[in-house]
């Protein structure tokens, strides 16, 4: 059975704001590397791009505090070890025949549909960072009438075939995906282990996507997903063969012609 890594220090909520939010707290008063921050209710879930994130009871907000010593390299690389830590998590709970794949930079995609997001806060000046973790376990999210709250079209473990999970399986499993990969990451960075699971399970990889830096203007580039650069930028190749390094935006599927 999996377990708790030992160094991680579970708080368990009933309900908050943005688990988010209580780990940063948390940071400014001092609490140790690894405090984990998991509510079984979240009313100000918050995603990217100052975004809600639809946070139903029975689906995992779960934030992670590390602190970061001097010579750790920036904190934006942790958005790869998350990615990749995810994916496996999602993979283990799933069927072997569906596809479980990374939308640039940390969306998890299974059979097309988003089943987590992850929001990373913090600053290396500050020395830490907070990893920000939701997964769709036992509800799709909807979006109860109002406009389309998402991005892409949601889906859960449960209605992909995962079975009746505890938000306790997810995040001990979870914990134990990050802990690994964080070490991996310590010992050799990103160019090694992972950035080949990371490019491996990219999303339309080599397929035209939809590159959208503004959704309520409207404002995106369509081309070709090219992969990352070396520092873990989205390359799009545009319609005239010239690349575009883009460092934030959405990836979207792109639009008919
Ligand atoms: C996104 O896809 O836009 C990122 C969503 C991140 C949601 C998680 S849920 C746990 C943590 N608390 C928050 O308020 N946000 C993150």
């Amino acid at each position: 059975m999996v377990e708790l890594p030992n160094n991680f220090k579970l708080k368990l909520y009933e309900r908050v704001g943005s688990t988010n939010t209580v780990a940063k707290e948390l940071a400014e008063e001092g609490a140790p590397s690894f405090t984990l921050v998991v509510s079984a209710e979240q009313d100000g879930g918050r995603g990217r791009f100052n975004r809600q994130w639809v946070s139903n009871r029975g689906n995992l907000f779960y934030s992670l505090l590390i602190r970061l010593d001097i010579n750790t390299p920036m904190l934006h690389e942790l958005t790869f070890v998350t990615a990749v830590a995810t994916a496996q998590t999602i993979k283990s709970f799933l069927p072997s025949e569906r596809s479980v794949s990374i939308k640039w930079p940390n969306d998890i995609i299974v059979d097309d549909h988003k089943v987590s997001g992850a929001l990373l806060e913090g600053s290396s000046d500050a020395g830490w960072v907070v990893i920000g973790i939701g997964i769709n376990v036992a509800v799709t999210p909807t979006s109860a009438g109002a406009a389309s709250l998402f991005v892409h079209s949601p889906s859960s473990l449960k209605d992909l075939g995962g079975g009746d999970l505890s938000i306790e399986d997810v995040y001990t499993r979870l914990s134990a995906d990050i802990n690994e990969w964080y070490e991996e990451w310590l010992k050799a960075g990103l160019s090694g282990r992972i950035f080949r699971e990371f490019k491996e399970l990219l999303w339309r990889k080599g397929q035209e996507v939809r590159v959208s830096f503004n959704a309520d203007k409207g404002e995106y580039l369509q081309g070709i997903n090219d992969g990352i650069d070396e520092k873990g930028c989205l390359l799009l190749r545009m319609p005239d063969g010239k690349q575009k390094t883009i460092t934030a935006a959405d990836v979207l599927a792109p639009l008919p012609f």
